[in-house]
């Protein structure tokens, strides 16, 4: 009697224990054993994504599908075009191994269909929302919803195309909102080598991202720099070509949706409201549909009419045209005859070779070749003009030339972004079109001139201390040298002959050849924003440094104009003093006081030199840095915002004195507006704020963000854009950040600069750079806050919050990527544009 009790209490136990374990195991995975049926569901680990049945609105039908938990978003659908008319239906793993879903009567009406299975197999619904068919035993995966999806883009997904055997993973839509069939529109990487990304309508083309360059579509141009979108394009190697994307903003959690309207959205999780917020759209403008306009012309959603022929064609049929039908396009003007003439009379081309017209600021047309990387832009120009079927080239330079031979379609007019697009005309053509430009040219030049002489005038009368004459030879030569392509700088110029005429010396060009041997190699100190940096000795023995605009680069001249204008009027001991400059036809040059020291990279990252930097000069570096952003940013009589604060633009003096040099980034600021929107968004990876990186806003706090980021290199004696090893996913931020948290920092820091005694000091200097990289611009300090802070004024610092860029980006994806196409860019040079959205 006793032992039967106690076995049964025993085996009441045993099945007891069985059945809380299953429930414990059971709550993310389908076994044959563990099947899920109607209305029952199973949910990730973490609780955000759950499998189950669900009906649409107003619909009976049963689906078996992934949903994102918090506010009821599916995700991904199994039975998309077999669905269950009744809520009798289960999933399983069927006797082979395949996931599948049954109807009431046992059949089959959807399977994963995997060929070769081994007997026992397991289906786990993941964290990342991936529903995954595993080996038991081996834990392979035999398949996945990732490689399947429905219509929406996760992290963690790819999207592929497969340039021999043609296969595709892509996302196609729903039929309708509340029918999650298979519609009509898809999404795709096409076009596999100049990869771009499509929206098909069946078979035919409805938007197009514009070719690839390896860090963002050519043709979108609100699309965020790759950098800080995780988009990704990559060539696996084997023909495959596949898109993924990757958090880069752990903060919130976003999808890609591709509605049924064939609109493909990005939607982000707001968590407060508990909705979806529409954070970009494939269709905002008309011109975004694909080929809007037909055959050589250009889309311009801002124009009215929205769509013109190229120059130097003409609509095909005038009458459709005018009542705003384009579906027929245009047509060339005037017959190109430069080959047509060699191949008949067989006469020298030369004398009516045919031009190139220039489409600035466009999605390039469809169809592009791309020939390999080409450093010239020269290069693509000679290549197409020799090949009688070439007729449009473009350059970029991540993808070298393109080319192209057909009709050229879908080619869309941007106000910023975009490629160049060179049109070839007949050479007659370009003679109308250079007589107009020069009319233009003439008109414009000639009322620039009266603006610049009436400014003059203005300012002359204003003006309570009169200039002192100055050497007119140097303006003279200035204007004389600038070619009409130069227009660009007008203001700066009407600027510079303002500063030119208060207190500025000009040197005489002859001497600088003299004083740095005649430019040699030998005596470049380093490249500056816009040339290299030469080192030069003026006959009384004075050491300067020449920087030199080079004449190749178009860009560099109004860097050399804006850095003219701020630094001339700065006067600080730890800002870079400017001796003069000179100016004489083609050469421009800045001549700044002599930095015998060179900058404070090749000082604290360079292993025999950083040991002579001892705790004591880096707080001495790190405040007066601090103390020449602080003149910047109110001291002066202007506000000015640095853009392009790091190592390499802080030179040390003989007694490594810092001293911020290159303003060629610079933005004055009239007073009082103290936040400032610019679609050019200049500055280096590594240093460059969350807000201006990624919205292109700019205040002093992106300039206090890079000081933090200066401030924990100099601290630490680590780069950190170069800051990751492998067992470490985290950027030098990320990792103080969770050493400052741990409250022990010395992992941090570089052993042969790290002084133990100094513990408190190092931990506090820290602290503060960690204040100034948070992630919200609002509650980093202010420079002269930062200036209390380190001179102890203000004891009690506030914890600070989690840095912007903790993770470094190799972790946010799962995937490895080529070199060349590197995230991070692992040599700090300045980018000079990426689009912000
Ligand atoms: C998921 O399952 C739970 C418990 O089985 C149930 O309460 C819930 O209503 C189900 N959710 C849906 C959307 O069917
Ligand atoms: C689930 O979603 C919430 C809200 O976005 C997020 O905070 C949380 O980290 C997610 N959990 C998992 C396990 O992904
Ligand atoms: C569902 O049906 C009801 C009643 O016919 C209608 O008012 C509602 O708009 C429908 N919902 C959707 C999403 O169409
Ligand atoms: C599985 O294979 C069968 C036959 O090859 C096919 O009819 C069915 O559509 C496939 N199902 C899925 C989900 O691919
Ligand atoms: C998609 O194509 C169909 C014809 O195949 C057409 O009727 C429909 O208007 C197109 N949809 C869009 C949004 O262009
Ligand atoms: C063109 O000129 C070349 C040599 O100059 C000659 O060999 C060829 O026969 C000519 N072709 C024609 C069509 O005249
Ligand atoms: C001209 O360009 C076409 C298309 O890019 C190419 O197929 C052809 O080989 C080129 N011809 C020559 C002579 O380079």
């Amino acid at each position: 009697m006793r032992i039967t009790t106690c076995t049964n209490l025993f085996f009441v136990l045993i099945t007891l224990c069985l059945v809380f374990l299953d429930v414990g195991i059971a709550t993310d995975i389908v076994t044959s054993s563990e099947f899920i049926k109607d209305p029952e569901n199973i949910t990730s680990r973490g609780g955000n994504f759950t499998l189950g049945f669900f009906s649409p609105e107003n619909s009976t039908n049963r689906y078996v599908g992934i949903w994102w938990q918090p506010l009821f978003t599916v995700i991904w659908v199994a039975n998309r075009n077999q669905p269950l008319r009744d809520s009798s239906g289960s999933v399983t793993i069927s006797d082979e191994g395949n996931l599948v879903v049954l109807n009431g009567q046992g059949q089959v009406i959807w399977s994963s269909n995997v060929s070769k299975l081994g007997s026992d197999s397991t289906c786990k619904l993941l964290d990342s929302g991936n529903l995954v068919l595993q080996e038991s035993k081996s834990g392979n995966n035999l398949w996945q919803s990732f490689e399947h999806p429905s219509h929406v883009f996760l992290p963690g997904m790819k999207l592929a195309s497969n340039k021999r055997e043609g296969a595709k993973i892509n996302l196609i839509s729903w039929r309708n909102p509340l029918n999650p069939s298979l519609g009509s529109f898809s999404f795709s990487v096409e076009r596999l080598s100049l990869p771009e990304v499509f929206i098909w309508n069946e078979t035919r083309p409805y938007w197009r991202t514009g070719p690839w360059n390896g860090k963002v579509f050519t043709g979108v141009p609100t699309m965020r720099s790759f950098y800080l979108s995780g988009i990704r394009v990559e060539d696996d190697g084997q023909g495959n070509v596949d898109l993924s994307y990757a958090y880069v903003d752990e903060a919130g959690f976003s999808i890609n949706i591709l509605n049924s309207q064939g609109n493909y959205q990005e939607l982000k999780w707001d968590g407060e409201k508990r909705e979806w917020l529409v954070t970009w759209n494939s269709h905002q403008l008309k011109c975004d549909v694909y080929g809007t306009c037909g055959p050589f012309a250009s889309c311009n959603s801002q124009k009215s009419p929205t769509c013109s022929c190229l120059r130097g064609f003409e609509p095909r049929n005038k009458e459709e045209w005018n009542r705003q039908i384009w579906t027929s396009g245009c047509v060339r003007r005037i017959p190109l005859l430069q080959c047509e003439r060699a191949n008949n009379l067989n006469t020298s081309a030369d004398n009516i070779a045919d031009g190139f017209l220039k489409l600035q600021m466009v999605k390039v047309p469809d169809f592009a070749d791309g020939s390999a990387l080409t450093l010239k832009p020269d290069t693509c120009r000679s290549q197409c003009l020799e090949n009688c079927s070439c007729i449009a080239y473009s350059y970029d330079a991540e993808i070298g030339c393109m080319s192209w031979t057909g009709n050229l379609i879908d080619i869309q007019q941007f106000s910023n972004g975009g490629l160049d697009l060179y049109i070839r005309v007949a050479h007659t053509e370009l003679d109308k079109e250079r007589h107009m430009r020069m009319i233009i040219t003439v008109t414009v030049t000639i009322g620039t001139a009266v603006v610049v002489v009436c400014a003059y005038i203005m300012w002359r009368k204003i003006s309570k201390h009169h200039a002192r004459k100055r050497n007119s030879k140097g303006s003279h030569q200035f204007n004389g040298g600038g070619t009409p392509a130069e227009s660009t700088s007008k203001n700066a110029i009407v600027e510079l002959s303002q500063v030119k005429l208060q207190e500025l010396s000009i040197f005489n060009f002859g001497k600088l050849v003299t004083a740095t041997n005649n430019f040699h190699p030998s005596n470049i100190l380093g490249q500056g924003g816009f040339g290299p940096v030469y080192k030069g000795q003026l006959q009384d023995g004075q050491e300067i440094a020449v920087k030199r605009l080079s004449r190749a680069s178009g860009q560099g001249l109004e860097e050399f104009m804006n850095e003219v204008v701020v630094i001339s009027k700065l006067q600080h001991r730890n800002l870079v003093r400017l001796l003069g400059c000179c100016i004489e036809g083609e050469e421009k040059m800045l001549i700044y006081e002599f930095m015998p020291n060179k900058s404070l990279d090749a000082y604290i990252f360079d292993p025999s030199k950083n040991e002579l930097l001892v705790w004591k000069k880096r707080f001495n570096i790190i405040e007066g840095v601090a103390r020449g952003l602080l003149y910047l940013h109110r001291d002066s009589r202007l506000k000015i915002i640095h853009r392009d604060l790091k190592a390499s633009n802080i030179l040390l003096d003989g007694e490594l004195n810092p001293k911020i040099s290159d303003f060629g980034m610079a933005k004055i600021f009239g007073g009082t507006d103290d936040q400032v929107n610019t679609r050019r968004i200049v500055g280096t990876y590594g240093y460059m704020s969350p807000e201006y990186a990624m919205l292109g806003l700019f205040s002093e706090k992106s300039d206090v963000f890079s000081y933090g980021v200066l401030l924990l290199e100099i601290a630490s004696g680590r780069r950190n854009s170069s800051f990751c090893d492998n067992e470490n996913p985290l950027t030098l931020l990320g990792f103080a950040w969770m050493q400052w948290k741990e409250n022990n920092i010395s992992p941090l820091m570089d052993p042969r600069v790290y002084d133990p005694d100094l513990y408190k000091y190092i931990f506090r200097c820290i602290h503060i750079g960690l204040l100034c990289v948070q992630e919200s611009a609002s509650d980093r300090p202010t420079m002269a806050a930062v200036i209390s802070m380190l001179n102890s004024e203000i004891v009690d610092l506030p914890p600070p919050r989690k840095p912007a860029f903790i993770l470094t980006q190799d972790m946010l994806g799962s995937m490895s990527f080529k070199k060349g196409n590197s995230l991070y860019s692992l040599n700090p040079v300045t980018i000079s544009e990426i689009q912000g959205r």
